[in-house]
């Protein structure tokens, strides 16, 4: 059986060895680690391979906490000390940067990490019934398949949270619609949590009587989703309660629905926040655009430091969500937001925007490619003088940096990891871009 010394990890956390020239992808291996291993996928190029034995154990290697890992496919690197994920993170940034941009960040800023538990404040959890394995399951999928995994807990999820999941197993098989129920939405705000049951068919007296009576228990708000996102609606209890995360640095609430887009791990956005400001420098006066700006996430701290703000997003109710939080916030004199499809960005329907001194753009994984390349394109219109890029896709990250920098005439400053969602491989991370 072959033996290799794994040298990195890939965006998926495997461990990445070389055999007479072939990258092998070795599940479970960590950088530094001597293993046997056995090829289960062969292509041309690659092979995939599970670990038979660990000659060498990386130094790091740990006892995973939670004993649902390596089948539930909810995360992938608990085997692995969390200050050494956040470095191995670090590196796959730095080495997409270079490999698929050819850039050096001018400087790589400390990672920003929290707590490697109990973190994950929103979360997409499937139930199923499942007769051979003792009847309904609610969890999240298991790794590389749609089986959903029999979880018991999740040390991820805040505790109460976890505590919750055998409870509602035996709630949702009570239900009449037990089968037509196929997910529950989790979203935990500051003073409450809330579960949406996706319900595929309506619920009956005995059901509401039953949600009630768990929601009572458990001190939860219960959603229904007939339809789409955008048709949850709240259930019971109908109470003064309202689902909001703070930002005490720039004295800001935030309100959201459980099925609006929110960062999942709220301690880590506060401090991505205030590097994001950090970065950005706000001054009053300045005009400054927030593109995919989701509910106001990074609008109104800008908006706090007296500059003036133009949030963009793709989502109607974002938008009108954003806008309810700057005048909760009291913040409307600042900010202007719009709907647009920022895919489909171009020279045009940029600058027909103004002129920006400054951008943040916190786009989803895809990246924002077409609107880094309408930056600046227009006839005595330089673009912003400063660009900060959050990126949850380093891939994308560097496609779009080597945009900036080698057709726009960006430097890039600093990039650095931010560990959203420790013990996963999701490698979120911020850059600074500068001109001039
Ligand atoms: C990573 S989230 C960031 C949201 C916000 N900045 C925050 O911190 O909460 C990406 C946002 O991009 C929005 N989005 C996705 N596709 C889009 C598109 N094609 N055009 C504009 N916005 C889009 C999503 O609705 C989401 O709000």
């Amino acid at each position: 059986m072959p033996t290799g010394i794994i040298e990195s990890l890939d965006h998926e956390a495997r461990g990445i060895t070389r055999l007479e020239g072939k990258t092998i992808f070795v599940e479970g291996g960590l950088p530094g680690e001597y293993v046997e291993y056995s090829c289960y996928r062969k292509k041309p190029t690659f092979e995939i391979a599970r670990i038979e034995r660990i000659i060498e154990a990386s130094a790091s290697r740990i006892e995973p906490k939670c004993p649902h890992f390596g089948v539930c496919g909810g995360c992938s690197m608990q085997h692995f000390e969390p200050s050494a994920q956040v470095a191995a993170k670090q590196r796959l940034l730095e080495s997409n940067l270079w490999h698929l941009g050819r850039l050096v960040a001018g400087q790589i800023y400390a990672p920003i990490q929290g707590m490697a538990w109990g973190y994950r404040f929103r979360a997409r959890l499937s139930a199923r019934m499942v007769q051979k394995k003792g009847g309904m399951l609610i969890g999240f999928h298991e790794r590389k398949s749609s089986y959903v995994a029999d979880m018991q807990q999740c040390p991820n999820l805040p505790r109460h949270v976890s505590d919750l999941l055998l409870p509602l197993r035996r709630l949702i098989s009570d239900l009449s619609i037990n089968a037509a129920m196929p997910q529950i939405e989790v979203a935990v705000g500051e003073t409450m949590t809330a579960l949406v049951l996706r319900i595929l068919e309506p619920i009956n007296a005995a059901d509401e009587g039953l949600l009630r009576d768990f929601a009572d228990r458990h001190g939860i708000v219960f959603y229904l989703q007939p339809k789409g996102p955008s048709s949850a609606f709240r259930f019971y209890p109908l109470d003064e309660r309202r689902l909001s995360y703070l930002l005490p640095d720039y004295g800001i609430e935030h309100g959201f629905s459980p099925t609006e887009f929110t960062q999942v791990n709220h301690a880590i956005n506060r401090v991505l926040v205030r590097r994001a400001m950090t970065l950005l420098d706000a001054r009053a006066g300045e005009r400054i655009a927030d593109m995919f700006c989701g509910l106001g996430n990074f609008s109104l701290p800008i908006a706090r430091s007296g500059a003036r703000v133009a949030g963009i997003e793709g989502s109607p109710e974002l938008v009108r969500r954003a806008g309810e939080n700057a005048a909760a916030n009291g913040l409307t004199d600042r900010v202007e937001y719009g709907v647009a499809n920022l895919f489909e960005a171009t020279p045009e329907s940029l600058a027909a925007l103004g002129h920006f001194d400054k951008m943040l753009i916190d786009p989803p994984r895809e990246g924002a490619v077409e609107l880094v390349k309408s930056i600046g394109e227009r006839e005595g219109e330089g673009g912003p003088r400063r660009i900060v890029y959050v990126s949850c896709n380093p891939a994308t990250l560097a496609r779009d940096a080597a945009i900036l920098v080698h057709q726009k005439g960006y430097g890039l400053s600093g990039a650095g990891v931010v560990n959203m969602f420790p013990n996963t491989s999701h490698v979120e991370s911020i850059a600074l871009f500068d001109k001039g």
